[in-house]
This record gives C-alpha cells, structure tokens and sequence, in this order.
C-alpha cells in the first residue's frame, strides 16, 4: 500500500513519524474518514470543511490547502487502485523536540498530514444491511467536545468492546438520559413515518453522512424531528438506525436486547440507504 506522510508517497513498511509527535503523546489531533465508491470520493467537500473546523476550533495550522488535500485523495485512490472503501486522514500537532502540555509554536513546528487508504470490496453492497445490527448502550463518559473529531477514540474503542462481550455490533452511548450516538456512527429512530435524531450541539460529532441523510429525507416529503430521545423511545420505536461514512445508513433491529418492530429493518432506513446510495455517488 502507498500512504501519504507530510508531502511524500511511500510504501507503508517507509512511512515515519517522530516518537515526539503530539498525535501519538497526546492525542493531540483531528481526522476525518472519506468513503470511496466507483473509484470515486463520496463527499469530499463536507469532510474538508468539517476539518478545517475541527482544526480551527484546536488552533491548529492547517498545513495544507484544500486543493491539495483533493489532490492527494485522488493520488491515493490511484496509486492503491480503491474502487470500493476508504481513506482515512489525520493531521496531527507535529512533534515538537521534548514533550510539554503547552503547544509548539506552529511556525517552527508544523503539523503532521497523514493519509492512507482502506481497501473494502463489497462496501455498499454489505450484506448487514439486510438484517441489521445490534446495539447495547453504554454511558457517554467522553469529553465535552465531541464536535471536534478528534483522535480520541480511547473509549468509543472500549464501547466497541463492551457490544462485542455483549455479543452484538455496537454501542449507543447515553448521557443524562438521552442517547448521544454510536461509537463511531451517529443514531436515529423513526417513529409515525418521523425521523428522530439529536440535534447538532457539542454532545455528538456533526456527521457529514447525517447532513446528507437528512436532506435527501426532507427532499423525499419525509418529516425530520432533531430532537433527545431515550433508550426506552428507542426500543418503542418502529425504526432504528445509524449513518456514517463507514457504514452509510445501517438498520438497527435490537438495542439492549429489546428487539425494534417485528426486530428486521423496516421501511425508511433501507430506503434512505439506498437514496443515499444513489444520490451521493
Ligand atoms: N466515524 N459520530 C462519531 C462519534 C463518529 O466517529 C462518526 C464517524 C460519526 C459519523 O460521521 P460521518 O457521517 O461524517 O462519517 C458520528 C468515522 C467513520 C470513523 O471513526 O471511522
């Protein structure tokens, strides 16, 4: 695999970065997750201005243009010959000569621009979608930030393993009552033909999948609600489901053992999986 490391393309097994790098000392750093299908980046420009503003809510410098940034997803997508999958990106606060809390000075110590690419034939095609995942739900004990995307992903990985010692795909997190989102995905119900989901505030990431999600719904006369619901709602309900670049728009049948409807995916979700299927690419 070619990956991309502050300027160059090299093999993977060639790619290096400082021990001193604030990414990997601190988790000091933001990332983004561009799905590709047909060869081709799905929403490239929503996950560029979501990164800038991850960059700039941080005080980072962002040490490269969006032009270029274009240019190295398509480079990368070339070189690995991705037809179906991803590419990850993460820009990092560079590796200053010792380890201190305060930041470097961004014109000595430039930031660090990594990319790779994640090869997954068969992404839209996925056979989970036709049955569904299962969720537990778990606290939401992250940091107040979570519009931020950043490389924190310590407990959303420790969510993860909860669902898998519970025996089932994922966990949708709760504070104070009211479900945030998914490990990596954000969460909706639909109830009365009405999709509920919470609405964009620093509690949950700003999903690039759910802005479009949520306007083909609206373009299809279908009624959007942003509002808190509960895990108790959520089991009421007639519908469940996630998106995410990773996932697109992914039923959920089952949430802390209690099954959703008749416990297979219902009508809106597998429809808006493939409107979005069809209208992003
Ligand atoms: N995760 N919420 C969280 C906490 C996420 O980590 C993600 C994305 C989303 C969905 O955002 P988007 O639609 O822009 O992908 C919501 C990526 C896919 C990941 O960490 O792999």
């Amino acid at each position: 695999r070619t990956v991309y490391v502050n300027g160059d393309y090299l093999p993977e097994t060639e790619a290096k970065v400082s021990i001193f790098d604030r990414g990997f000392l601190m988790a000091d750093g933001v990332y983004e997750v561009t799905s590709v299908l047909d060869g081709k980046l799905i929403d490239f420009d929503g996950h560029a201005v979501r990164l800038q503003r991850s960059l700039d809510e941080l005080d980072m410098k962002n040490p490269i243009t969006k032009d270029d940034l274009l240019e190295v997803h398509r480079e990368l997508v070339r070189l690995n010959g991705i037809e179906e999958g991803m590419i990850y990106l993460q820009i990092t606060r560079g590796a200053p000569d010792d380890r201190d809390f305060a930041f470097p000075d961004p014109e000595t110590v430039p930031c660090t621009v990594v990319l790779f690419t994640q090869n997954k034939p068969g992404l839209a095609a996925n056979p989970v979608a036709q049955k569904g995942i299962k969720v537990i739900s778990i606290e939401d004990i992250r940091w107040g930030r979570r519009d931020i995307k950043t490389v924190q992903l310590l407990y959303p990985s420790m969510g993860k393993m909860m669902a898998k010692a519970a025996g089932v795909d994922d966990a949708w997190m709760v504070q104070d009552g009211f479900v945030t989102e998914g490990t990596s995905n954000n969460a909706y119900i639909v109830k009365g033909g009405k999709i509920i989901t919470r609405p964009k505030t620093n509690d949950i990431l700003h999903g690039i999948t759910r802005a479009a999600v949520l306007r083909f719904a609206e373009e299809a006369q279908m009624t959007v609600e942003e509002r808190n619901f509960t895990i108790e709602e959520a089991q009421n309900a007639d519908e469940a489901f996630i998106t995410s670049a990773s996932t697109f728009v992914m039923p959920v049948v089952e949430i802390d053992g209690a099954q959703i409807g008749d416990g297979k995916p219902g009508s809106v979700a597998p429809r808006l999986r493939e409107i979005y299927l069809e209208e992003s690419r």
